[in-house]
């Protein structure tokens, strides 16, 4: 029987959460999206305008088909969070039941389960900050965004998951080695999200069989990379200097995930797995 994905973190078609749902969609799951209040406009326009016909092609011809896209905004666990200046953000105003709370509840009232979790998102309003200049707000809204969104989407999702389910994030190597320029608290965001992964790993996995690991991805020049400022560079020092001197595809970190949301990756759970052409291995560059 087909398998169910939720991913949150579908606002276009050049990042990796738009990456993964092509891979599932063509390995035969059924695809939901969670996308950020303010890009769901523009995304369900382009959406239907065919905008992204092209990049919906899969291998055997067919165009990938979502079912369903959710507004979502993952800062927020419940109404009760969402302060009133969001409440009445212009942004904001045409949609609704966009908490992490409120959005498992519809996917269960329209879908019932889902057998795969996928987050790939993340915000830190001070990235080009170096750690040393970012401020308190600015860390721990990098944290909320990047980390604390995985914890609240597991815990909301958790009871609609089907036994034998997978729970999937985007990590970066900034987590354990020093990437200058990943400031604002990324860094950090990254290593808690990494240590998370283990611990839900272990809850989620006692609790109801399902795994929980993160991908290590190489650098890919997605909107949110390019809001950084140095992709391009880092794009560049990972040609030059990984085992395999080629560029990543979203697609290879895509397939990676749907290795592991499949049976083929039954006993892997609180993993990091790298999908970087090997840089990490590397002690230095040459
Ligand atoms: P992207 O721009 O395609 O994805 C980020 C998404 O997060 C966007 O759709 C954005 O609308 C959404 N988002 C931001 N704040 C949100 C919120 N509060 N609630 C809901 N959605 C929110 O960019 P990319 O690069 O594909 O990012 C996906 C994941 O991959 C992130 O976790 C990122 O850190 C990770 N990653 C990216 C790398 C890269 O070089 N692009 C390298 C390693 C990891």
């Amino acid at each position: 029987k087909g398998k169910r994905a939720f991913i949150a973190g579908v606002a276009d078609d050049n990042g990796y959460g738009w990456a993964i749902a092509k891979s599932l969609a063509a390995a035969g799951a059924e695809i939901l999206v969670g996308t950020w209040v303010p890009a769901l406009n523009i995304f369900e326009s382009s959406l239907r305008r065919g905008k992204f016909d092209e990049s919906r092609k899969l291998q055997d011809g067919s165009l990938m088909e979502i079912s369903k896209v959710y507004p979502l905004d993952a800062v927020y666990d419940n109404p009760e969070d969402v302060p009133e200046d969001v409440k009445t953000n212009k942004r904001y105003a045409g949609a609704t039941n966009w908490t992490v709370q409120e959005v498992a509840e519809s996917v269960k009232k329209d879908f019932g389960t889902i057998d795969i979790l996928v987050h790939s998102l993340a915000n830190g309003p001070e990235v080009s900050k170096p750690l040393s200049e970012t401020s308190r707000k600015g860390y721990l809204a990098a944290l909320s965004a990047s980390s604390y969104s995985y914890i609240s989407l597991v815990k909301h999702f958790l009871p609609i998951m089907n036994p034998g389910g997978s729970a999937i994030s985007l990590t970066y190597i900034a987590s354990e080695r020093i990437i200058p320029g990943y400031g604002g608290g990324m860094s950090s965001a990254k290593a808690a999200l990494e240590s998370d992964t283990r611990v839900l790993a272990f809850e989620a996995g006692r609790k109801k069989r399902i795994r929980v690991n993160t991908i290590s991805a190489g650098p890919l020049g997605s909107r949110a990379a390019k809001a950084i400022g140095f992709i391009d560079m880092m794009i560049d020092y990972s040609f030059t200097n990984a085992p395999l001197q080629k560029e990543l595809s979203a697609e290879e970190v895509g397939n990676t995930a749907a290795f592991l949301s499949s049976p083929l990756a039954s006993a892997i759970t609180g993993a990091v797995i790298y999908v970087d052409n090997g840089l990490n291995a590397m002690g230095v560059g040459v």
